[in-house]
């Protein structure tokens, strides 16, 4: 098979590792790729944004199975696209990505369906939403832009006057553009965080490994949210019994409503999931891979993907046994010095062999690229460091292990990833 993947982060380069594992791979593409994944797959010189693209690229190449990794381009529609081709394409339709790429539309589904979640409102101008907040009195609050923001549309607020400049800089000031004309207000729950990436055809959900993400920059989850500085699978809260609740309360009340609207999902969906003392609630939806808990879910997968990808497409997937490896994965990324901020770009590296690797990781690619032989930084999150163990310890001192012996100018990576606090 010849596999196109669309997009350019360290969750591409973990799903492109796994798929070359697969037999049936006889090569794969990557638009646009990085630095990493050149040294594994053929980047290509096309947008992940470009749809007519890669609708172009995957007739001319005779393209398999094209794989579409980020929010973006599902949300615009780049599956139906090449669906309307009849190319065979991995990743939910526009109808389906709509459950990530509008908050609006994933919490008033929720709330049809009595799926649980923090209680909100929603609003399309400020006054209004100035006066919800301050006739309630309400904080701590969470106000959130309705649209896609590169997972920085949401803000914690914990006195009244943040709520107030939080709605008057998504809504009038447009910090975040037109995803800011309409906001979620919601409750602000407490307990720990669980990210549960699944796979679905529409007609079952077979949820992967659980994973943790650390979202802060700084250690003791201090510093400004990221898209995230480090993971871990499994993540230590969640408990066989939680996974049996939230399987029926949750994920297969969430695949049957998005039939019910006419927008059945295929693909990978996500769930952001708190575990309060309420019970487990959705934080949100993802229409696919999370960025950085692929890099600790995949490689704990012992099924060939290949086979999963064709079964979520041809609405097969119950007849497949999904096989994980026991034991433990961790992820530690290394940022740009100023990350989630302003950082430099085009530094040297060291420490990473030929292949971008080094001895006892994996080392998956998101910012770097290769020129001469040589890597070099190119984005915020660099790399993401991961291994495998039978436990979580031994799982993080083999990632730190491996992430000591890599250095730039400037690298910067959380020290406590993997340590969680105790819930009383
Ligand atoms: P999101 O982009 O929706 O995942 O939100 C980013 C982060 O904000 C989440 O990972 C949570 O840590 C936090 N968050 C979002 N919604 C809430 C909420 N209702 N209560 C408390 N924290 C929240
Ligand atoms: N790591 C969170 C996300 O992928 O949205």
């Amino acid at each position: 098979m010849k596999i196109l993947m669309i997009g350019s982060g360290g969750r591409e380069h973990a799903l492109i590792k796994k798929l070359l594992e697969s037999p049936k791979v006889e090569k794969i593409y990557c638009a646009p790729g990085n630095g990493g994944i050149a040294c594994d797959a053929e980047n290509v010189n096309i947008s992940a944004m470009d749809i007519e693209g890669v609708v172009n690229f995957s007739k001319e190449n005779k393209i398999d199975l094209v794989f579409v990794a980020p929010d973006d381009p599902l949300a615009a529609g780049m599956v139906d696209a090449l669906e309307a081709e009849g190319i065979r394409a991995f990743g939910p339709k526009k109808a389906a990505a709509e459950i990530e790429a509008s908050k609006v539309f994933s919490k008033n589904l929720m709330k049809k369906y009595g799926i649980p979640t923090a209680d909100y409102q929603v609003f399309d101008n400020s006054k209004d939403a100035l006066d919800y907040v301050v006739n309630n009195n309400m904080a701590p609050v969470v106000v959130k832009a309705d649209g896609l923001a590169l997972g920085k549309g949401v803000l914690i607020c914990q006195t009244v006057e943040d709520a107030k400049a939080a709605i008057h800089s998504i809504m009038d000031d447009k910090k975040f553009g037109e995803s800011g004309s309409r906001v979620v207000i919601e409750e602000f729950l407490t307990g720990p965080e669980v990210s549960v990436l699944s796979f679905t055809d529409g007609k079952c959900v077979k949820p992967m490994v659980s994973s943790k993400d650390h979202k802060r920059a700084l250690d003791g989850d201090k510093g400004l949210n990221t898209g995230g500085m480090g993971t871990i699978s499994p993540n230590p809260y969640y408990t066989d019994e939680m996974a049996e609740i939230c399987r029926k309360t949750i994920f297969e009340p969430t695949i049957e409503a998005m039939n019910k609207e006419g927008r059945t999902f295929k693909g990978c969906l996500y769930f952001g999931l708190m575990l309060t003392p309420k019970g487990p609630k959705v934080i949100e939806y993802n229409a696919r891979f999370g960025d950085p808990e692929t890099q600790v879910v995949l490689p704990r997968l012992e099924t060939d993907l290949v086979d999963i990808c064709e079964a979520v497409i041809d609405g097969t997937l119950g007849d497949i046994d999904i096989k994980w490896k026991k034991g433990a994965a961790a992820c530690v990324v290394m940022a740009s010095g100023g990350y989630p901020e302003s950082y430099k770009k085009g530094i040297e590296m060291s420490g990473l062999d030929e292949k971008g690797g080094v001895e006892g990781a994996i080392v998956y690619h998101a910012g770097t690229k290769l020129e001469n032989g040589k890597f070099y930084t190119n984005g915020g999150r660099v790399l993401g460091v991961t291994a495998v163990d039978d436990t979580l310890e031994g799982a993080l001192k083999k990632a730190y292990e491996a992430v000591e012996k890599i250095s730039f100018e400037g690298a910067h990576y959380r020290k406590d990833i993997g340590t969680c606090p105790v819930i009383v």
